[in-house]
């Protein structure tokens, strides 16, 4: 694992947004996984920024995001589909129908599958941008998930609906399953950038790091991945050895 530790959270995103944008530009055809929550949002207003003020071509390149929760359509406000159009997609031209968002209604199963072939037939992930959970998660991965999991329905834990909670109006409102790529599937990306910041990242990143390979730490897998790259703040980095 290679580790950039930033000095500010801006000079992080900063360093994520010319990563990916320097992917774009040699392999104008990329695909690129992609993760939602709040950690990639500042990373995502730069990319919409460049790419109006600079002009860089997204026109060929196809997505696929992590996740999305289950029960929720993608005009809903909450679902991950809508939040990738409003801080992603829209500023872009990229065209919606190669931007691939996990559906989380209708035949949960055959979805899973469908999104599995969907990846290979695009020839795989060239370049996965990952956040962490507090509880090492990565996708919706909780503790416990298998290493051989491919896109799966996944049940969230208490702490992640909690965590999840601040942007609903309601607990009862907040999903409590969702569809998720796979550890598998993640393992099967060329390139992972994992971007974490804040104090309350700091020991899920220490465990991700420093801890054993187990499946009670998703994250630690990425350990056994050749070509991954932390982007991390001071506090995010601070338990490190
Ligand atoms: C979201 C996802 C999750 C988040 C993680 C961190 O697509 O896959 O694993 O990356 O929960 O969320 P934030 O960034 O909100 O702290």
């Amino acid at each position: 694992m290679q580790i950039n530790i930033f000095q500010s959270s801006k000079a992080l995103h900063q360093a994520i947004a010319n990563k990916i944008i320097q992917s774009v530009k040699t392999k104008p055809g990329s695909v690129l996984g992609l993760s939602t929550g709040s950690s990639p949002v500042e990373t995502y207003t730069l990319l919409g920024r460049d790419h109006k003020e600079n002009g860089t071509d997204y026109h060929r390149i196809v997505t696929f995001n992590l996740d999305e929760y289950v029960g929720l359509k993608g005009s809903h406000q909450q679902s991950y589909r809508y939040f990738m159009n409003i801080h992603l997609f829209n500023q872009l031209n990229i065209p919606l129908e190669q931007t691939h968002v996990p559906i989380g209604v209708g035949d949960l199963e055959s979805n899973c599958e469908e999104y599995e072939r969907q990846i290979q037939a695009a020839g795989g992930i060239d370049l996965q941008l990952l956040g962490i959970g507090i509880n090492g998660h990565i996708g919706f991965n909780e503790p416990g998930t298998s290493f051989e999991s491919s896109t799966h329905v996944a049940p969230l834990l208490k702490e992640t609906i909690e965590a999840n909670g601040r942007f609903f109006e309601t607990t009862e409102e907040v999903p409590t399953k969702a569809v998720t790529m796979g550890i598998k599937t993640i393992m099967e990306t060329r390139e992972i950038i994992l971007l974490a910041y804040g104090s309350h990242k700091a020991a899920a990143v220490r465990d991700m790091v420093n801890g054993p390979v187990t499946e009670a730490v998703p994250a630690s897998i990425l350990q056994k991945h050749a070509h991954v790259t932390l982007y991390l703040d001071e506090e995010a980095a601070a338990l490190l050895q």
